[in-house]
């Protein structure tokens, strides 16, 4: 038996352990079976549904409605992509002339799911009531092929028994979050090389990784759709993203580096990426799903590209060899076409609609990780930070590294005097602790002299609460029980 058919019953192993088991597909018998349900916010009356397929559909549909009991509409598109290596295709299909702040059922195709899947538009531009919405960075597979109970040579932070994942952790609450943000390393698929090296998948050759590589992303996003069937998922790129080889990994045991040359067309230049989802960038002048903005109530949300296209003629820093290990993008030809739009869209923003303004990118700059600056983007900082102390952003959320800090509101490596209490300075909060199988991150010490909270022993997710246009508050709440390990409330002088 080959390691592609041990992996597929692996992933029906590590499905069990979701409660959300409808969109599992449990062969490819039935090829139009949709698996890896998820929706995403398309502009104020819109939603993109979308799901993966075995085989290519000519006329992707989605049944919905008001009622789970009267899906009475019909939305039809002919997006059915894939890419070389793929196991499967991508359909999309985009839904407008919704009710704001409303919840739908719906059901791709004719689909036979006792329950169908849901979604709650976006409140209104300027709605002012209350909402939560959660967060995770740095969040990857779950179960026997990844963040599992035990892991291999070299690996730590295996799951406690007994300890919700993240992905549980995130079901659990339910409808207390509206929507799940995650910019930036998604799945961890590239992992298998390391995984492989660690001893962890012991049956895998560098010639049989390419399959590897797929049937982990499937694996992943089937676990994901417990929340994304529920739920509208926004993603943003991180480096694991750009191509099979994890930045570069080395079997230091036999002495071979490998890099993004291993890769076969289909897995570099984030093309599953590409693939997979579909960012509201049209509706806000961005860029696929590398950046673009969307409003949602009194807040205003920028996710920001910080692997690529950073302009200044970077393409994209990374660790540990810079540019050369993502060897992905640029992916506009205009010159610094990231930042001319990240300025163009915040001093477009309304404050007295949407007095909030949270930005997420990536890469951090503000992080307590020591003299080695390979995971910090200090080219990141030269080209956002001015943009966003201009135009007064109230909130930076970033991951990369492995652990959870809280700073103060930040500029120019100094802590606003005012700290919480009106700051002229954008808050910066990194949370990359979500978990994957490479576990935990361990951060540096002495902290930051801007650094507040920190913690690098629990995984876990942000949760951010919009009490009113003044009031913010983020929590990091500990995914193995639930507790909220730390929490700290924002205070900003917005006019509304
Ligand atoms: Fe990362």
């Amino acid at each position: 038996m080959g390691r592609f058919a041990t992996l597929t019953s692996s992933a029906l192993t590590a499905f069990a352990l979701f409660s959300t088991t409808e969109a599992a597909c449990s062969s490819k018998k039935n090829d139009t079976c949709p698996m890896q349900v998820r929706s995403a916010y398309a502009g104020p009356e819109g939603m993109v549904v979308s799901w993966n397929t075995y085989s290519r559909l000519s006329d992707p549909f989605v049944r919905y409605g008001k009622s789970p009991h009267h899906m009475d509409k019909v939305a039809v598109s002919y997006v059915s992509v894939t890419y070389p290596t793929s196991t499967t295709y991508n359909n999309h299909v985009s839904i407008k002339d919704l009710e704001p702040n409303a919840v739908y059922y719906y059901v791709p195709m004719d689909g036979k799911e006792k329950t169908p899947f849901t979604f709650k538009t976006s409140r209104s531009v300027g709605d002012k009531s209350p909402y939560s919405i959660a967060v995770v960075v740095d969040l990857g597979l779950i179960g026997p092929d990844g963040l599992t109970t035990h892991v291999g040579t070299g690996a730590a932070n295996p799951l406690k028994p007994g300890d919700k994942n993240t992905i549980q952790s995130l079901e659990a609450q339910g409808d207390v979050t509206e929507f799940l943000w995650h910019p930036g390393d998604i799945a961890y698929a590239d992992y298998w090389l390391k995984e492989e090296i660690q001893g962890f998948l012991p049956n895998t050759t560098i010639e049989g990784g390419a399959k590897v590589y797929e049937s982990l992303l499937n694996q992943f996003y089937d676990e994901m759709t417990a929340v994304t069937g529920v739920k509208p998922y926004m993603v943003g790129p991180g480096n694991h993203e750009a191509n099979c080889d994890n930045g570069g990994t080395t079997d230091k045991v036999h002495d071979i580096k490998y890099n993004v040359s291993i890769c076969l067309p289909g897995q570099t230049n984030f093309t599953g990426f590409i693939n997979h989802f579909r960012m509201p960038s049209a509706q806000s002048g961005g860029l696929g799903n590398f950046w673009y903005s969307f409003d949602h109530g009194m807040v205003h949300y920028v996710q920001l590209d910080t692997e690529t296209d950073l302009g200044h003629g970077f393409i994209g820093p990374d660790e540990p060899n810079g540019v050369e290990a993502e060897d992905a993008g640029p992916f506009s030809t205009l010159k610094d076409a990231q930042t001319k739009w990240l300025a163009k869209d915040l001093a477009s923003v309304d404050r007295s609609k949407t007095p909030w303004i949270i930005v997420a990118g990536h890469h951090p700059w503000y992080a307590s990780i020591g003299t080695d600056a390979s995971d910090v983007c200090f080219d990141c900082k030269d080209v956002f930070e001015p943009i966003f102390l201009e135009n007064n952003v109230d909130l930076v959320l970033s991951g990369h590294v492995h652990a959870y800090e809280r700073n103060a509101p930040t500029a120019n490596f100094t802590a606003d005097p005012k700290e919480l209490n009106n700051p002229s300075s954008p808050w910066y909060i990194m949370n990359g602790a979500a978990g994957h199988y490479d576990g935990l991150d361990t951060l540096t010490e002495p902290r930051n002299s801007y650094s507040r909270f920190s913690q690098d022993t629990a995984y876990g997710w942000s949760k951010l609460t919009f009490h009113n246009c003044t009031h913010l508050t983020h929590e990091f709440v500990s995914s193995a029980n639930g507790t909220v390990l730390d929490t700290a409330t924002l205070f900003k002088n917005h006019k509304c």
